[in-house]
């Protein structure tokens, strides 16, 4: 269940704030959205409805881990407490940050094909300029600098999958990262979800029937106790069309560093 902070009511009998036994540390546009809605489906897990930002922002962190509890949702024993900021994976600082609140923590981490996570990056961005009526340069603009792929955008180093997870490892041992399959969340999400229950070691109970596919939106939706829901109209936006040839260059930047992440992990991904 996804719950508010309880600030706007009484919390519900024998419920209490609690820090998150586990966390999804991102990635960005990985999905960590629907992963979140997707566990929630789960009467033992309690998520935090905003993406909190305690482990990456100084103004949050120097507040402590009672603050850090504060913007926990209300919840019973037996729930976990789960909270999301994508921001988490690829910030140097946050892995040491988690580690002295709590080494055995379970973390989740969502990845999806690099070449389209920077896409969806770029999409974000975007819309979040359209919404403010700013005009936004075409993905070109960023993606090419003197006729060849520009290294130096952001959205670029945030598919380097294999060097941000360096920085988590050096704190947690491999078998405390779940990492789950973006794309195929997507294209089908029940299994990627009951791998999840399963790493969280939380009983079977998220079932096939509650995901159905939505043709409207071409995205999978949520059925919890007979009410159907989507994901916001923001997850799942169309991506800019991008010159095959630019797109073949992307793909190749990313073939050694997927291949240095799949060494990492001892795991393949089906990416470009
Ligand atoms: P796009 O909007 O680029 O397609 P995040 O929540 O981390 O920002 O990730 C957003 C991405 O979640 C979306 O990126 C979308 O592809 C993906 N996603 C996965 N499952 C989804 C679902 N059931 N409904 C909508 N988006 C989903």
């Amino acid at each position: 269940t996804v719950q508010g902070d309880g600030r706007d009511g009484a919390p519900p009998n024998g419920s209490a704030q609690q820090l998150p036994q586990t966390i999804i540390i991102g990635v960005r546009k990985g999905g960590t959205r629907a992963l979140l809605e997707m566990l929630s489906l789960h009467p033992d897990v309690a998520a935090a409805e905003n993406e909190v930002h305690f482990f990456d922002w100084e103004e949050h962190y120097s507040q402590g881990l009672g603050w850090y509890r504060g913007q926990m949702p209300f919840s019973s024993p037996q729930q976990l407490t789960v909270e999301k900021t994508p921001a988490y994976f690829t910030s140097p600082k946050v892995p040491e940050r988690v580690h002295s609140m709590n080494p055995g923590i379970r973390l989740l981490l969502i990845l999806r094909d690099p070449s389209e996570r920077v896409l969806s990056d770029y999409t974000q961005v975007f819309y979040n300029h359209v919404q403010k009526r700013k005009p936004y340069p075409s993905i070109e603009e960023f993606l090419v600098r003197d006729g060849r792929l520009n290294v130096g955008y952001k959205a670029l180093n945030r598919s380097l999958y294999h060097v941000h997870l360096h920085n988590w490892l050096r704190f947690f041992p491999l078998r405390r990262i779940h990492i789950v399959d973006g794309d195929r969340l997507i294209r089908d999400p029940f299994p990627e979800i009951q791998k999840v229950e399963r790493f969280l070691k939380l009983s079977p109970q998220i079932n096939a029937s509650n995901f159905y596919f939505n043709k409207t939106k071409g995205f999978y939706c949520l059925r919890d106790s007979g009410r159907d829901r989507c994901l916001h109209e923001s997850k799942g936006r169309a991506h800019p069309r991008v010159d095959p040839r630019l797109l073949s260059k992307l793909h190749e930047y990313f073939h050694e560093p997927n291949k240095k992440f799949f060494e990492l992990v001892g795991r393949t991904f089906d990416w470009h």
